[in-house]
Parts: structure tokens; C-alpha cells; sequence
């Protein structure tokens, strides 16, 4: 409910999926958000604990498992890594970034369905479901494709159409087909449990619709949409293995839906970290739960995790769920599998030093009221001519002209004059309207009320010119500086939620710490408060600060006396660097191949063209090549590849080893036997450790799909094709 007075905030991140690296597309709708904010309740010395963690379990992950051969867990362990370090690399520091595949959480998830089993919450249900009789499993979710009922889009999943955005389920797709074998599918009869979201549609109905009217327009009218179209039970378990097995006799082969257990990894990775105290902050009407989320997650977040924490009773409810919707990539929809997307672990590495510019971009252009868009050239404009030249600009000028006229030390200020009084009568107001926007998930406008600050101390600077003051008046010069830099101090205080990195900076200039409160990640074993500095180590260490240093604290933004009289500020030190047109015009040209490629892929396959000739060749160049019919005799994958196929074959010359790419095409069985064309003598090559002589010829569509070449009727091996 709005102004509650409560003891300390719980913030989760929804987890995201092991399966990947995260995107821009993910850290604008969710993490930044959810960092900015818990920075923000630092500073202002509340009690706040931040909880992610990645989300391990689910059908995405075991097919991608299954296409490279090898285990769910191999692919969770790749990229749980990389996700933890990259977010770590943006200044996203969460006390936990746990896992769902950990002991405690498969403990935590099992207990929790086995009270609601054992209390009756439950539905259980017989029904049919789609069973893929090649690989003897039920399929359910994203192992099930077909052509979407809504939008009519190919590819189109059991549980959602990527296209068109539509919630589904396996029944409504026309034409389904088996993701693991492309084969039919059959119906059988299988048992499972139901979580009757009806039996709470009334409850939801009050706590939301009536008690949370503020809430986001988008999520309360998601919500609302859902309830007025009547809630349904909702299964929450599958038949598959990876995944928390149900604690339920009789339940072999069944594992807890991906979409139960994951937001339970909010409670276990919390008490994983605080066993003895992480009630306080789950069971506690004192604390204020807010779960960051994209707009994707909404009906989870809001309907179906609410409704079992219900039903288990004990548990607060979210205060607020703040989901964004959707960020574009230069106009496109940001999409993993055609490779548009810009990864945050690539940028990184690309971008160093340039951590804060992407945080900027993305709040700046954060998708808070509608889909939105990054674009490289914004994203240039946005540093040159908003972190540069305001904000980098200001502090620069103040802090290098105190150098030159004050030996780096703040001036006094001393007679005050108009133009002072209005630029001080801006601060609290400015201070005010951030709150206001931050206290309400408005962090765009937050930003730029923030940015306002620094445009403030520039005009200023600006307008009064101390470096024509100072060849008359070296009093007046120093309180203009004096002033200045007080402003410097607050954009130090200000911008700290948004950007780390440089407000570290400028506060190494300005010499300064900043109270940026407790962090919980040394959990309980560590009872010391950290302090002041989000590494942890307390910024005191940082700038060669003593322990009655100058600390900086949310409350005295806006303050004229944040650095004393005297106070040494160190050597300046540009906070931002400008990008040139060559840094952003390769990551276009990365992007616009993709979007070349894929335009071309789509026109051959919609017009049916064909890949136009290629250069003309000699008839000698044609005679050199020594093509010939041979006959497969054996045939196996090339462990941990999924395209190669290594093929043993009598050339009627000799009997030798062929590796092919063909695996997406043929299975080994299917190729046993078959008489085929091959390039002879073409140089062998080693590939995957395995000496291949020859080449197999193969025509390709314009589709892309490939078949090898056979002749009409069987030949003797070895008879030459030209
Ligand atoms: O959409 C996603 O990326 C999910 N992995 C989010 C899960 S949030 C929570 F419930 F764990
Ligand atoms: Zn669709």
C-alpha cells in the first residue's frame, strides 16, 4: 500500500535465464532500474537487501543442452558465470547472485509444493497431453513448435509466439510438431498438479485491483486483464527430468514447473545468505517487497507467485512491481537466437572505462511507459553532448580553475549575490522533484532531474565567467568557485545511483567519501557494517581519505556547505571521454550485416530466387576436380558438435573418412548405405582432430536446407562424374 511506513525494503531482480549472456534489453527493464534504486535507499541510510540469482531450470536450457550434447548443467554452469561477472563489471552488486540448480534452493522449492500438496492447495489432474513417440517423452512448452493461432507466425511455441507476444499454451498451436525430432506429435494420457489461480481470483482482485491502483498503468492493466478474463488452474509440473524433482510419491519423471520453482529462488537464495534472519525479511509486515521485472514476467510476478505465497501463508506480498516493457535494438525487436542484441559481457570488453555511459543510455532511454529504443548514434549523442559537455564539462572547469587561482583549494565564499541565491534556491527543489520521481520508479525523470543539477552549475559557471572575474576581483572569483564547487559535491551525491563509476571519480577529485550504507553480501558470518562505498571497502580507502574524512550523504544534496573552506581537492581528471563516429559506426555495421543477411535470407525464401551465378571458370579449373560416386558404409556424430557427421566411404579407390557438415540434416542411420557424389581430391583437411579426404556434394536451397546428390539408379563406386 502507498506510504507505508516500513523498517527496510527487500529488492529482487527477476533471475534471468542461465542459457545466455544478458542483453541491454535486459538490463534496461530490469537491472538497472532495481540498481538504481537500491543505491538511492543506500544513500539515505535505509536497510535494504538485494536478491538475484540465475534461473537454471527449464526447457530452453535442456534443448540447448541436448543440441551440443551435453548436460543442462554444463550450459547453467557456462553461463551463470558469465552472467555474475558481467553484471558485476556494470556495478550491479547484489548480496546474493545465487543459483536455482543449488541444494538449498531444490530443498526450499521441495518443501514449498509439499506443504501446498499436503494442505490440499492442489488440483490433480488427468488429461492429454502432447507425447512425441521418437524420443518417448510428453512435450510440453518450448518443446512443442507450430504455426501461431494469432499472428499466424511459423515457429510459434507451446507457451508463447515470440512474434506477436501471445501467451499460449500447446493446444491452440496449429500444425504442432516435436522440437527434439521435427516429428508428429500424438495425445497421451499423463497426471499432474494444479494450482487453482480461480479459487484466489476474488482475493486478487481486492489486494490488486482495489489496494494497488498505483501501480504502473502497464502492470495493473495487465492485471486487471488477466482477472476480468477469469483465471484458470495452471499446471506446475511437467513431465521432464531436468529440473526440481516433485516431492511426491508416485511423481517419478516429473519435475516442478520451471515458472513454480524460479521465483521461490527469490526466498532460497535469501536464505542462503542470511539462514538465520532472512524472515525478517520475507515473513515481516515491516518490509517492503518490490520485484523489478520486464513486462514479459508480469502475470508471475503479480498473479500466480502472489496466489502461492497465499496459499502457503506466512509471506508478505510485493509492495510494488515496477515491470518495464520492452527496449528495441536500432528499430528491431531484440531477439538472442538472430544474433540481435547488444550482450552486456561484449560491451564490457569492448567499452572499458565506459561502464556509467551504458548505464546512462539505458535509464535515459529507459522503456518505463512504452517499448523504446537503444540506437548506437543516441547513444553517442547522448555521451558527447549530455555526459561530456554538461556534466564532465562543469566539473572540470570548477575544479581546474580552482587549481589555477586557489592552489586546488576551496575558496571562500564571501559576499552573496543574486545570481547565487537563485542558483541556491534551485538545489532543494531539484533534490525534491528526484525523490519524487525515484520514490515512484520514475528513475528517466530522475535522471534528468539530476542532469538539471550539473546543466544548473554550468549556466552558472557560464553566466558569472570567473576567468574574466579573476583579472579584477579574486573575492568574487573565489565565491563563484566556492559555489561551483558545492554543485560538483551534489552532482557527486545525485548522479551516484546512476553513475558509479564516474561519481567515484569525482569523488577522488573533489576528495570526498560518500555514505552509500549497508550491504548485506558478507551475510551474517561478517557483522560490520560496510560503509560509504559499493566495492565494499569504504571510499575512505580509495581516495587516501582519514576517518573524520568528508562524507557525502544523500540528505545534504543541495547543501552550500558541503566542502569546507580550505578543503584540498586532488588533481582534476576528465569524469567522460567523447566517442568518435568510428567506434559507433562498427557497431552499426555489425548490426546492419546481421539485419543484410537476414533481409536476403527471407527474400530467397519468399521470392524463391536463387543465389545468383558465380565468376566464370576454365574448363581446366573444372578439370581438376576429380568428382566421383562412392557409397557410405559407416556413419557417426562427431561427439560434442551438432552439424558434423564423420562418414566412412568406399570410393572404389580406397575406403576413407569423410567429416561433413550434414548432421542438421541427416542422422547417421539415415545415411548408412546411400550411394553419394563426392570431390575426391580435395587437399584433406583435419577437422575436430579427424583427417577428412574429401568432400561430400551437397545442393542448398535457398532455404538453407541441403541435400546430398545421388545418382539416378546405383552405380559402381568410383565411376567419374563431368
Ligand atoms: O523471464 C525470465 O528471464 C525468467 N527467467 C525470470 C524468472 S523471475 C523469477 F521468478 F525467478
Ligand atoms: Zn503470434
Amino acid at each position: 500500500m502507498e506510504n507505508k511506513n516500513y523498517k527496510r525494503t527487500l529488492v529482487t531482480c527477476a533471475l534471468p535465464y542461465a542459457n545466455g549472456p544478458v542483453h541491454i534489453g535486459h538490463l534496461a527493464g530490469v537491472y538497472v532500474p532495481a540498481d538504481i534504486y537500491v543505491r538511492y535507499l543506500r544513500m539515505k541510510g535505509e536497510d535494504v537487501l538485494y536478491i538475484c540469482g540465475s534461473d537454471e531450470h527449464g526447457v530452453p536450457i535442456a534443448i540447448k543442452a541436448q543440441k551440443e550434447g551435453c548436460s543442462p548443467q554444463d550450459i547453467v554452469d557456462r553461463y551463470h558465470n558469465i552472467i555474475k561477472k558481467s553484471f558485476s563489471g556494470l556495478g550491479i552488486n547484489f548480496d546474493i547472485y545465487s543459483r536455482t540448480s543449488s541444494k538449498t534452493h531444490e530443498e526450499n522449492a521441495s518443501k514449498f509444493f509439499r506443504k501446498l500438496y499436503d494442505e490440499g492447495k492442489f488440483i490433480e489432474k488427468t488429461s492429454e497431453q502432447y507425447y512425441d513417440e521418437e524420443t518417448k517423452t510428453f512435450l510440453a512448452d518450448r518443446y512443442i513448435t507450430g504455426t501461431c493461432p494469432r499472428c499466424g507466425a511459423e515457429g510459434a511455441y507451446g507457451d508463447q509466439c515470440e512474434k506477436c507476444g501471445a501467451t499460449l499454451s500447446p493446444d491452440e498451436l496449429i500444425n504442432p510438431k516435436s522440437a527434439l525430432s521435427g516429428g508428429e506429435l500424438v495425445k497421451k494420457e499423463t497426471r499432474h498438479w494444479y494450482l487453482p489461480l480461480d479459487r484466489y481470483e476474488g482475493w486478487l482482485s481486492k489486494w490488486i485491483l482495489e489496494g494497488h491502483k498505483e501501480w504502473r498503468p502497464n502492470v495493473y492493466g495487465q492485471c486487471k486483464s488477466w482477472i476480468d478474463g477469469g483465471l484458470q488452474p495452471r499446471a506446475v509440473s511437467r513431465d521432464q527430468k531436468w529440473g526440481v524433482p516433485v516431492p511426491v510419491e508416485g511423481a517419478e519423471g516429473k519435475v516442478l514447473y520451471v515458472w513454480f520453482d524460479a521465483p521461490i529462488g527469490y526466498i532460497s537464495n535469501t536464505q542462503e545468505l542470511l539462514p538465520h534472519t532472512w524472515e525478517q525479511w520475507w515473513k515481516s509486515e515491516d518490509t517492503k517487497l518490490v520485484h523489478f521485472i520486464g513486462k514479459d514476467n508480469i502475470v508471475f510476478h503479480c498473479i500466480v507467485f502472489p496466489s502461492m505465497l497465499q496459499a502457503h501463508g506466512g509471506y508478505i506480498l510485493p509492495d510494488n512491481v515496477p515491470a518495464n516493457e520492452f527496449l528495441n535494438l536500432e528499430g528491431d525487436k531484440i531477439s538472442t537466437s538472430k544474433g540481435w542484441a547488444v550482450w552486456l559481457n561484449e560491451y564490457l570488453e569492448q567499452f572499458p572505462g565506459q561502464e556509467d555511459v551504458l548505464r546512462y543510455v539505458l535509464t535515459a532511454n529507459a522503456p518505463e511507459t512504452k517499448d523504446n529504443d537503444f540506437s548506437w548514434k543516441d547513444f553517442q549523442a547522448r555521451n558527447n553532448s549530455e555526459l561530456v559537455a554538461i556534466f564532465g564539462n562543469f566539473v572540470n572547469r570548477a575544479v581546474v580553475l580552482t587549481h589555477k587561482y586557489f592552489d586546488g583549494k576551496v575558496p571562500a565564499y564571501g559576499k552573496s549575490e543574486p545570481i547565487d541565491q537563485e542558483v541556491l534556491a534551485q538545489l532543494p527543489e531539484l533534490k525534491a522533484a528526484m525523490e519524487h520521481y525515484l520514490d515512484n520508479y520514475k528513475f528517466r525523470e530522475a535522471l534528468k532531474e539530476a542532469m538539471n543539477i550539473a546543466r544548473l552549475g554550468n549556466k552558472y559557471l557560464a553566466d558569472t565567467e570567473p576567468w574574466k572575474v579573476a583579472k579584477t576581483d579574486m573575492e568574487r572569483t573565489a565565491s563563484i568557485l566556492n559555489l561551483s564547487l558545492q554543485i560538483c559535491a551534489s552532482c557527486a551525491i545525485a548522479f551516484e545511483p546512476f553513475l558509479p563509476f564516474s561519481c567515484e571519480k569525482l569523488r577522488n577529485i573533489l576528495n570526498v567519501g560518500i555514505n552509500a550504507g549497508q550491504d548485506h553480501r558478507a551475510g551474517e558470518a561478517d557483522s560490520i557494517a560496510v560503509n560509504m562505498y559499493h566495492e565494499g571497502e569504504g571510499a575512505a580507502l580509495h581516495t587516501g581519505l582519514s576517518t573524520e574524512a568528508l562524507i557525502l550523504s544523500w540528505n545534504r544534496l543541495g547543501a552550500s556547505d558541503l566542502l569546507p573552506e580550505g578543503h584540498q581537492l586532488n588533481k582534476a581528471q576528465l569524469l567522460f571521454s567523447v566517442i568518435e563516429d568510428e567506434v559507433v559506426d562498427a557497431q552499426i555495421a555489425r548490426l546492419e550485416k546481421i539485419r543484410a543477411e537476414r533481409e536476403a535470407a527471407a527474400k530467397a525464401a519468399e521470392a524463391k530466387v536463387v543465389t545468383p551465378q558465380k565468376e566464370e571458370c576454365s574448363f581446366e579449373d573444372f578439370e581438376k576436380m576429380d568428382i566421383r560416386t562412392a557409397t557410405v558404409l559407416e556413419a557417426e556424430r562427431v561427439p560434442k558438435t551438432d552439424k558434423l557427421l564423420k562418414l566412412t566411404i568406399d570410393t572404389g579407390i580406397d575406403k576413407r573418412v569423410i567429416v561433413s557438415g550434414i548432421a542438421e540434416y541427416y542422422t547417421p542411420e539415415e545415411m548408412v548405405g546411400k550411394q553419394i557424389c563426392i570431390l575426391a581430391n580435395l587437399a584433406p583437411r583435419k577437422i575436430r582432430g579427424i583427417e577428412s579426404k574429401g568432400m561430400i556434394l551437397m545442393a542448398r536451397q535457398h532455404d538453407g536446407k541441403m541435400r546430398f546428390i545421388t545418382p539416378q539408379e546405383t552405380l559402381v563406386n568410383g565411376a567419374e562424374i563431368g
